[in-house]
């Protein structure tokens, strides 16, 4: 799946991790718009996952780089993942117009304008501290930042 530009941050471990979470919300969107309840419940609940692991992969990176503005990016995450737990709930009484436009275009204004915000400030912050997240640095056969 091609990333639209202005989502791209120029920083490859979240750049990786949101093109995950793009691609799950249009499964995700796909299955409601197609009156699919199972397969909507089953790709909101990949889509949650998906979240909650990178939102907690970018608040390590936050905390170990430092970030200033964590409290208020954290704040953002924890904001979403409440709203994100009410669609939850919502579905388990079926696809109502409601759920269809939450999960087709709420959720995903919400990711792309936080990507588009918060997510690009954060890339630019450690990007300019050339911090490199450990986990992918064992990994990574290109040369450590100093
Ligand atoms: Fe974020």
């Amino acid at each position: 799946m091609r990333m639209p530009p202005e989502l791209v941050l120029g920083y490859e471990e979240i750049d990786t991790q949101h093109r995950g979470i793009l691609e799950a919300m249009e499964r995700a969107a796909a299955a409601a718009r197609a009156g699919d309840l199972p397969g909507t419940r089953a790709a909101v609940a990949a889509l949650g996952d998906v979240l909650v692991g990178h939102f907690s992969a970018e608040e390590g990176f936050m905390a170990e780089s430092l970030f200033p503005d964590r409290g208020r990016h954290k704040a953002a995450h924890d904001l979403f993942m409440q709203d994100f737990a009410q669609l939850g709930r919502e579905l388990s009484g079926g696809l109502s117009d409601l759920v269809v436009q939450w999960v087709a275009t709420r959720v995903p204004e919400w990711v792309k304008f936080h990507i588009r915000v918060n997510d690009s400030a954060l890339a630019t912050y450690l990007s300019s501290k050339r911090y490199r997240p450990a986990a992918y640095s064992v990994r990574s056969a290109k040369p450590q930042a100093s």
